[in-house]
């Protein structure tokens, strides 16, 4: 077996990602113990490095990693050339148009200042609905934007709902559901066929194990 170059997303889907790794059987203390270490061997057969969402993207598509895990929300901001090959059944929300408590987002005619971290995503939204809206981008804590009059509305994830709730937002519309996925390049797909079978079969196997628990 050759060894898979795996890239895997830091932050909110870390945790997750490696209990399904450490569940599908592939020892993680390494990834536990990393330290500021960037690339981690597990198992003699897995190089597994940690990136932020969009860069777990591009290091697949541009093939220095032959798979990653990474969250819809992002493959559909980026729209790129990757292959998803399963739902990880973690990493679960839904996209969101919301706007401030009591306010009607759709009244009025002059164009509307949506705020997201996801320009192509809401872009796309509001041509699907042939509106027109002045898109702003915003790196975090989105939520702030309509409370400091910079946007009529936010275009963002939403989990739990807390952080709209304690924020005197509320949803307008959701329009789609988010997960974790595993993505792969074509080139990967060929050369190391069997190596990444075998870890979609070990991940897919305990996935359904998860969600039959549930
Ligand atoms: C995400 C998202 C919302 C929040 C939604 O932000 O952008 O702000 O989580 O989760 P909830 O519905 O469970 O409250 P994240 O925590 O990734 O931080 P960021 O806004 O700084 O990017």
């Amino acid at each position: 077996m050759r060894t898979l170059n795996i890239a895997l997303t830091k932050g909110r889907l870390e945790k997750y990602t490696v209990e399904l790794l450490e569940k599908a059987g592939i020892n993680c203390a390494p990834i536990i113990n990393k330290g500021r270490k960037l690339i981690i061997e597990l198992d003699g057969l897995y190089n597994v490095v940690f990136a932020k969402a969009a860069d777990v993207v591009t290091y697949v598509e541009y093939g220095v990693a032959d798979v990653g895990v990474v969250g819809k929300d992002t493959l559909m901001e980026m729209n790129r050339a990757v292959y998803e090959l399963l739902a990880l059944g973690f990493g679960n929300c839904r996209f969101a148009l919301a706007a401030l408590k009591g306010t009607d987002f759709y009244s009025g005619c002059s164009i509307k200042t949506i705020a997201t971290k996801y320009p192509e995503v809401s872009r796309r939204f509001f041509e699907s609905k042939q509106m027109d809206v002045e898109i702003v981008k915003i790196e975090g804590s989105v939520e702030l934007a309509p409370i400091l009059k910079l946007a009529d509305g936010i275009v963002d994830i939403v989990e739990t709902g807390a952080t709209l709730r304690e924020n005197g937002l509320e949803v307008v519309e959701f329009f789609a559901d988010i997960s974790a996925r595993l993505i792969a390049n074509s080139a990967s797909l060929k050369l190391k066929k069997r190596e990444i079978e075998n870890l979609t079969n070990k991940l897919r196997i305990d996935n359904e194990n998860n969600q039959s628990r549930q």
